[in-house]
């Protein structure tokens, strides 16, 4: 079984738990918090006290109300990038480079494992370049539509590669732990594996 350092637990689960965040702040933005839903329920509320909205009004009332939850969005978003940047200093330890070693005397298994780590760490870099750059386009003196076009790629990124990456990850090691790895996720809690 690996021995994972502490720093490498430590960035591993930090790493989880924001990654699950930022999929969470989407996740409400497109369901309970979703403009188009809360418009709706605002017209028709407001109009139960006789007060008529505009449309247009009515989406400026929902899109404050998801406000708040997307400075999340924005706060992991910077959280993540920081991460990533740790994560290539990690790579210098045993803990960070061992699993990028010997691959071509891995069995096939073993050697997808390793390509999906690879293409989780390449999506994510791309979500964190593309998320950074839509919040910061003025500053990168780009256009409205050049930002507008980057949210539609990240938000492509996101259907196509971390909704599927990310869930794969984790029934993989579920499966993994209940067949032939037992203990590798406990492993990556408290890191006493041998090698
Ligand atoms: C919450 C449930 C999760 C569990 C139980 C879990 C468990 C594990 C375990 C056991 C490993 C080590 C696998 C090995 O022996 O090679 C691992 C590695 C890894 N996990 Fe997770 N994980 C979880 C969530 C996540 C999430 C949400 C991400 C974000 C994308 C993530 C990203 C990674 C990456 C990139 C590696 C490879 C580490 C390396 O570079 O060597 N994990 N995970
Ligand atoms: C795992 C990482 C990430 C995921 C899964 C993710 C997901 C998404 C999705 C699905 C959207 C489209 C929402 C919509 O228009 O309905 C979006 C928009 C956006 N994301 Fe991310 N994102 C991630 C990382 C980041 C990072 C690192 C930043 C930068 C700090 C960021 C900043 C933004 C911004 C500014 C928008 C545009 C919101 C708007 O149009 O009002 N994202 N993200």
């Amino acid at each position: 079984m690996k021995k994972w350092r502490l720093d490498f637990r430590i960035w591993h689960w930090i790493h989880a738990f924001i990654v699950l965040g930022l999929m969470g702040t989407v996740f409400l933005r497109k369901t309970f918090l979703s403009w188009r839903t809360n418009s709706e329920i605002l017209t028709q509320k407001l109009s139960e006290i006789d007060l008529s909205v505009t449309e247009a009004q009515a989406k400026v009332l929902a899109t404050a109300i998801r406000a708040p939850l997307w400075e999340w969005h924005i706060l992991l978003g910077y959280a993540l990038a920081a991460l990533l940047l740790w994560r290539i200093v990690l790579f210098f330890t045993q803990s960070g480079s061992m699993n990028y070693k010997h691959f071509k005397v891995k069995s096939l298994h073993k050697k997808m494992v390793v390509l999906s780590y690879i293409g989780i760490y390449t999506i994510l870099t791309f979500m964190a370049i593309s998320g950074l750059t839509i919040h910061f386009y003025e500053v990168l003196g780009l256009t409205k539509e050049l930002a507008h076009d980057t949210k539609e790629v990240h938000e492509f990124v996101f259907f196509y590669g971390v909704l599927v990456f990310v869930p794969l990850h984790i029934a993989g090691v579920v499966v993994a732990d209940v067949t032939e790895e037992q203990g590798i996720i406990s492993n990556m809690i408290h890191g006493k594996g041998k090698s």
